[in-house]
């Protein structure tokens, strides 16, 4: 394995456990997220929703254009949906770091649909840094055998997250009531 190829996989490891070490952070222990003037930032969640929206859409995208054989479209669809991902992890760290966390007040089957979505959501996110970037990587230099090989789990996992990334906006907006209120 050239050095080059070593240095990039020990920066994916590194920016992997740092950006999950950072978001842990955030979530559990970042205090001062208490917004004095209620609903002010309520636009930035309908926002990176719209962004994990774009991102399954580009993710779908590059895939039906890869099985089609046109490789410069998927790539671009590829580099797109990594944009949209990124955007989304911005707006997600304004977000938080602004207003904090959004307690989910429903009961009843609504609140165990909730939180497997909510924890899967989670658990799959913590993954998709490192596939995305490992999966880039490959593409860069163009080792397509070990591209095509992480890409098949880069890919369902890359979607899932989007996708419930969307659910979880959506369940928040439309579900949120407190029963004993
Ligand atoms: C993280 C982003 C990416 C994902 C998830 C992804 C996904 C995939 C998948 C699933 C395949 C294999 C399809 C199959 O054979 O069943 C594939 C192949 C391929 N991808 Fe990507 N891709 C990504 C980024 C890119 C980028 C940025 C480029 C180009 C600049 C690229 C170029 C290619 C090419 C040329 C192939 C065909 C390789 C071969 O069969 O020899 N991909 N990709």
């Amino acid at each position: 394995m050239p050095v080059s190829t070593r240095h990039a996989i020990v920066a994916i490891i590194v920016l992997s456990v740092v950006i999950n070490a950072f978001l842990f952070w955030l979530i559990y222990f970042h205090t001062g997220g208490a917004d004095p003037q209620e609903g002010r930032f309520a636009w930035i969640p309908a926002m990176n929703a719209g962004f994990n929206a774009l991102s399954a859409i580009f993710v779908v995208s590059g895939l039906v254009f890869i099985h089609s054989g046109r490789r410069r479209e998927h790539g671009l669809m590829m580099l797109c949906a990594t944009v949209a991902s990124a955007a989304f992890l911005a707006g997600y760290i304004v977000y938080h770091s602004l207003h904090g966390d959004t307690p989910f007040l429903a009961g009843g089957w609504i609140r165990p649909v909730y939180f497997t979505i909510l924890i899967t959501h989670i658990v799959f996110s913590i993954l998709v840094v490192p596939l995305v970037l490992s999966t880039l990587l490959c593409a860069a230099t163009r080792r397509w055998q070990q591209h095509r090989a992480i890409a098949r789990w880069t890919y369902p996992v890359w979607l899932y997250v989007s996708v419930t990334g969307v659910l979880v906006f959506l369940f928040l907006r439309l579900f949120n009531v407190d029963a004993g209120a």
